[in-house]
């Protein structure tokens, strides 16, 4: 173990196990009343309304990463951090996002009216052939009859480039996919390079409906993919930094993070308009709490799209900044009424510092927090470069998730509330200038025993 690592476990207060007894000067049971007090600084000062209603200020319309949407958020976010005194920058970023162009499907002379998406990679062509049932395309399902043809696929089973792959080896000249059982929309679908092919995705319903007509009659089809293509878009992290006390700089950063960008579809009110506004509440408060800690609060863009904004910012730091990180806390669907518990995931499954003190503080405010593996949000950037981080959400999911019913009518206060309470607590743990304060246990936690949870999302 280094040395900082000793100092910041130390700072957490939770190596006691390893240290001669005489330091520990009986440290409080985890989660007695007594152990509160150091805490109450910041938890005391977590409001409810205000986090409801921060979580209805951007949960008025999508925030799509790129549009109009995500932009009126970012103003909001970078107000909101200024009034509370802190300097914000705004860092932009650009990602590349596919456009589906105009694709359109005619069958024997009729124009489809059902939703076309683009595959993403697809060429632009217009093909003109009778269409071919080719089931799941797996390596059985299509045969020489798809010769000159275009291929009626069913989403599943094998990955689209097996399926893709087996309809152009049997002379397939174009794709036109429907959803799996179970899925309604028609935004999928890939090709791969050299995959030279018009592809296009349509819904399961539309889908079925052309298969079932394909068994009576030829379908004569045109196929035109036009304009589709990648466009680079730009999006937005928001990041404001708070100084430590001068005095008392340890050198060491915290950061604490939630995602602002929604899904296209829905106003994204628990993913991750709560974490937002969980984010906001703890900065507005240790706005006016010294620590010998530079924090730095930050919303990221483009987590949708694939982390991109987060892979931005951790990208940006230098190695020396890196290293002076000591800990991300991700924020992120901590809100919704209808799901399950809070647990800390993290990309790799191990406890790290960050769990170590999310599970105390979670002893002190709440309960003790479980911790589990998962990827899937903007803590696993900074897992990459070797910062312990993790990701504060609620398991199982809500059926909302991703969906137009993530609205703010689903949010409970009491989950946001003790959800930033916790990541609150535990912020403030290693942050507050009177650590490494094992010598004075009243203001030192105990570690808590905290377990692995295989809980299904
Ligand atoms: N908030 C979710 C992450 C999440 C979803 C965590 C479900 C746990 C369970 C996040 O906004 C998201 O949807 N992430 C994407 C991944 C990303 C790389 C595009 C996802 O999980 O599909
Ligand atoms: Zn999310």
């Amino acid at each position: 173990m280094s040395k900082k690592t000793v100092t910041l476990l130390l700072s957490a207060g939770l190596v006691f196990s390893s240290l001669p007894s005489a330091v520990l000067a009986d440290p409080p049971p985890a989660g007695s009343k007594a152990d509160h007090a150091f805490d109450n600084k910041v938890i005391k000062k977590i409001n409810a309304d205000r986090l409801f209603e921060r979580v209805r200020d951007l949960s008025q319309g999508p925030r799509e990463a790129g549009t109009q949407g995500e932009w009126s958020a970012v103003q909001y976010i970078k107000q909101e951090f200024e009034s509370y005194g802190y300097e914000t920058e705004i860092q932009p970023f650009t990602f590349q996002e596919w456009e589906s162009g105009q694709p359109s499907i005619t069958v024997n002379g009729t124009p489809f009216t059902g939703g076309i998406h683009t595959f993403y990679g697809s060429i632009n062509r217009t093909v003109d052939a009778p269409l071919y049932d080719a089931g799941l395309a797996g390596p059985e399902d299509v045969t020489d009859e798809a010769e000159g043809k275009i291929a009626l696929i069913e989403r599943g089973e094998y990955s689209f480039y097996e399926k893709i792959q087996n309809a152009i080896e049997h002379g397939a000249v174009g794709v036109i996919m429907y959803n799996r059982e179970g899925s309604s929309g028609q935004t999928f679908g890939y090709t791969y390079e050299n995959q030279d092919i018009p592809a296009a995705a349509i819904s399961r319903e539309d889908g079925l409906k052309l298969a079932e007509k394909l068994k009576k009659e030829t379908l004569s089809t045109n196929l035109t993919i036009q304009g589709a293509g990648t466009v680079d878009k730009t999006s937005y992290n928001v990041i404001a930094s708070m100084k430590p006390h001068k005095n008392k700089d340890t050198g060491q950063i915290v950061t604490v993070g939630a995602h602002h960008d929604s899904v296209a579809d829905g106003p994204g009110a628990n993913d991750d308009a709560s974490g937002v506004s969980g984010v906001l509440e703890l900065a507005k408060i240790m706005a006016k709490t010294p620590t010998d800690t530079e924090l730095r609060f930050m919303t990221f863009g483009a987590e949708e799209k694939g982390l991109v904004g987060s892979y931005h910012y951790a990208d940006s730091l230098s190695e020396e900044e890196a290293s002076r990180i000591s800990a991300h806390f991700q924020m992120d669907m901590v809100g919704s009424r209808d799901s399950g518990d809070l647990i800390m995931f993290t990309p790799d499954g191990n406890k790290n510092l960050v769990t170590d003190l999310g599970a105390s503080a979670g002893a002190r405010v709440a309960e003790v927090v479980e911790y589990g593996q998962l990827g899937r949000s903007d803590h696993v950037p900074f897992f990459e470069r070797g910062i312990p981080s993790a990701l504060f959400i609620h398991a199982p999911l809500e059926p909302w998730y991703h969906s137009p019913q993530d609205t703010l009518d689903k949010i409970s206060r009491e989950k946001l509330k003790e959800t930033t309470e916790i990541v609150g607590a535990a912020v403030y743990q290693i942050a507050r200038p009177d650590t490494p304060a094992l010598e004075n246990a009243r203001v030192a936690p105990g570690p808590v025993h905290y377990e692995f949870d295989d809980r299904p999302l």
